[in-house]
């Protein structure tokens, strides 16, 4: 497992094979080549010369000798790309994934600034490997190629939309291979690789092809298929989708257009749970509320895990059942509570309550005991990292959900069978997987946005049973990019 040292600077070091394909692909004799981040120097050593840039001066220690014929530097990329020209013939290398949490400050600042270069406008909520690589991109000269290890979140984040427009309207010819297996077995995060040549020119399809392993001789210049820019935009700017065959992705396309078919998003709100700001002390088990004499008005049952959603209706007897085994799922509303019943004001006092009001949460609400969103009571829940699918379960036991969970709500008139139902299609199935993202260790998550954009088929929706079976046979194969399931790591 990654060290937090590793984590935080993003340090995991590419392997040799695909370090050598890269630069085999992007660099010629005589080049003047950059490696934005070159670690210890895994890169450059394939070079005859080259420049790299590394803010640890241990890494940079360890490329020096490794590639005693490059430059190595140790600074700040975006700091030392500040007051550079595009002098470069190509880049290679692998960026390090920092998240937006962490990669802050001047730094970041700077990044996104430098990104607009080549047209890259990232939000804060950027991860540091998509301005990396548009800043190099922004180095390079007029025809200048690059070849870049890629976390497989290009597939899908929001900022990976921006990097591949700059890079679309930058390049002659931009093009990415998903590889299936794991580049680096010991991270959660798959990785892909990018090309793009032809720097001063702009392309308006993207290459893909998709492959179950890395082979040394994988090249970009024959794509599986070329995604035209605005298909790629019109399905949410998610390559991800790209995984499918053609013909499946034609399918599922038709299939969402079909009558009937519509996102979750348009029949109802979707959020995410309450945040109480102090779990231990909001959620009570029965026993405990029997202790301290919480009287049952001011308790709601609440499904604070996703586990709890093991069947399609959330009701009485689900609950009695989390109370028999002593869970604390009781959680305490007081929003509309004028006078505060004794014993509650009591336990609000108590030396937890004191401890309580202390938490960042509770500090910055007023007053400190009512939980935002709590007194609302959604028509469903939704997990958002799940296994094998995501699973809805109706709502009839006016219960609430905590953060790990989604609420959802319905605007227009659904049945309840209609919604459950249409979640467990597998168009929707098929939807699930496309729209959520893989979170490592095989799960699959699904965040609000992600989830208001999952298809739901509702009549007088109508499919074949020959499409049914391809959506299943693509939901699978899904699985096998998420790396769910027995099978899933082989090639
Ligand atoms: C994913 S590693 C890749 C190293 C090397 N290119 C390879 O593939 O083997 C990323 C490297 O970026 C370095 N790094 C992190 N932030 C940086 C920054 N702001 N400027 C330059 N290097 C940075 C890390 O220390 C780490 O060595």
């Amino acid at each position: 497992m990654a060290s937090a040292r590793e984590k935080l600077l993003g340090q995991f070091f590419t392997p040799e094979p695909v370090a050598a394909s890269l630069v085999g692909w992007a660099v010629h004799n005589g080049d003047i080549v950059l490696d934005p981040s070159c670690g210890d120097g895994e890169f450059l050593r394939q070079l005859d010369g080259g420049l790299g840039v590394e803010l640890c001066p241990e890494n940079a220690a360890v490329a020096r000798e490794r590639a005693p014929g490059a430059e190595v530097v140790v600074a700040d990329f975006f700091q030392w790309a500040e007051s550079r020209g595009s002098s470069f013939d190509a880049a290679v290398g692998n960026p390090p994934f920092i998240r937006y949490q962490q990669f802050n400050g001047e730094t970041r600042k700077r990044a996104l600034r430098l990104s607009r270069r080549i047209g890259a406008d990232f939000s804060r909520l950027t991860s540091s490997w998509a301005p990396f690589i548009a800043v190099s991109a922004s180095l390079l000269k007029p025809g200048g190629r690059m070849a870049f290890v890629v976390p497989a979140e290009i597939g899908h984040a929001t900022y990976a939309a921006p990097l591949i427009e700059g890079l679309c309207g930058h390049f002659e010819s931009v093009a990415i291979i998903a590889v299936r297996e794991k580049l680096f077995p010991h991270l959660s995060q798959d990785a892909w690789l990018l090309f793009a040549h032809g720097k001063g020119g702009h392309t308006e399809s993207i290459g893909f092809t998709a492959v179950p392993q890395f082979r040394p001789d994988l090249r970009p210049e024959r794509p599986e298929r070329q995604v035209p820019v605005t298909t790629w935009r019109a399905l949410g700017g998610r390559l991800r989708k790209f995984l499918l065959p053609s013909r499946a992705l034609q399918l599922y396309v038709d299939l969402s257009r079909r009558i009937g078919c519509r996102t979750l998003g348009q029949v109802a709100d979707v959020t995410i749970g309450y945040v109480s700001g102090a779990n231990d002390f909001f959620h009570f088990s029965e026993q405990a509320a029997r202790l301290f004499d919480i009287p049952a008005e001011v308790l709601r049952p609440t499904v604070r895990r996703g586990e709890q959603l093991t069947a399609d209706y959330v009701d009485d007897n689900a609950v009695r059942r989390w109370l028999g085994a002593n869970e604390d799922i009781l959680v305490l509303d007081l929003s509309g509570v004028k006078a505060l019943p004794p014993p509650v004001r009591d336990y609000l006092n108590s030396t937890a309550g004191q401890e309580a009001r202390t938490r960042y949460k509770c500090r910055v609400r007023d007053p400190w005991y009512v939980i935002p969103g709590v007194e609302r009571t959604p028509s469903a829940f939704i997990t958002c990292m799940s296994g094998r699918q995501s699973r809805l379960s109706i709502n009839r036991a006016g219960a609430v959900c905590s953060n790990s969970v989604l609420a959802v709500t319905l605007t227009k008139r659904v049945s309840q069978s209609n919604l459950l139902r249409g979640w467990r299609h597998p168009l929707s199935r098929l939807s699930q997987e496309l729209e959520g993202h893989p979170l490592g260790g095989g799960m699959l998550k699904l965040e609000p946005g992600e989830a208001r954009r999952v298809h739901i088929p509702l009549p007088p929706f109508r499919s074949s049973k020959l499409e049914n079976e391809a959506m299943v046979e693509a939901v699978g194969l899904m699985h096998t990019w998420r790396h769910y399931g027995p099978d899933a790591n082989r090639g």
